[in-house]
């Protein structure tokens, strides 16, 4: 198999996972966050402020074109990559797709946490529990037509990787 890609909504675990199972596999790792970051120059929460969010979803899709022809790596994608354009179809055929899936309650702890990092979330607690229950019902079609669905609360790589090998 020449990729894994991991999707799934922000908090999920993606890099995580996509870090430990790529040196399991003995491969590449990549970031897609990272990747449009170093694109850009620019962060994506100082992209998204100066050029809006329509923009960063354009270059975000542009990237994971790059990054699926890419061979022998582990790609983490960011919450919302899959959802825009054909982007799900094009992760389903030219990899081996993952989706690491928490209920809202798991992303709402682990979100309330990790704010700074993700500007399109809401400060809140009321609006964040509100923001991860529409999108993710919004987001489900396209992450559920991965290959493989995995718990994402307590995640064994080991087991993931006995599973896809
Ligand atoms: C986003 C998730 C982020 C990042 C951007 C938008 C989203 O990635 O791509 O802030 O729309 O859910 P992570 O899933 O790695 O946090």
């Amino acid at each position: 198999m020449e990729r894994v890609v991991l999707v799934g909504f922000a908090g999920a675990g993606k890099s995580t996972l996509g870090k430990s199972l790529a040196k399991l596999m003995d491969c590449q790792f990549i970031d897609l966050d990272r990747y449009i970051e170093d694109k850009a120059g620019l962060s994506i929460g100082d992209f998204i402020f100066q050029f809006g969010e329509q923009s960063f979803r354009k270059l975000e899709y542009a990237c994971l074109q790059d990054v699926l022809k890419i061979k022998d790596c582990v790609i983490a994608t960011g919450g919302g990559s899959p959802c825009y354009e054909d982007a799900m179809q094009l992760i389903v055929k030219n990899s081996l797709s993952i989706y690491l899936r928490l209920s809202v309650a798991s992303l709402f702890d682990r979100l309330i946490h990790a704010k700074k990092k993700r500007p399109l979330l809401p400060d809140n607690e009321e609006d964040l529990k509100k923001y991860i229950d529409f999108n993710l019902k919004k987001r489900e079609p396209f992450y559920s037509r991965s290959s493989l669905i995995v718990k994402g609360e307590n995640i064994n790589v080991k087991q993931i990787f006995d599973q896809i090998n």
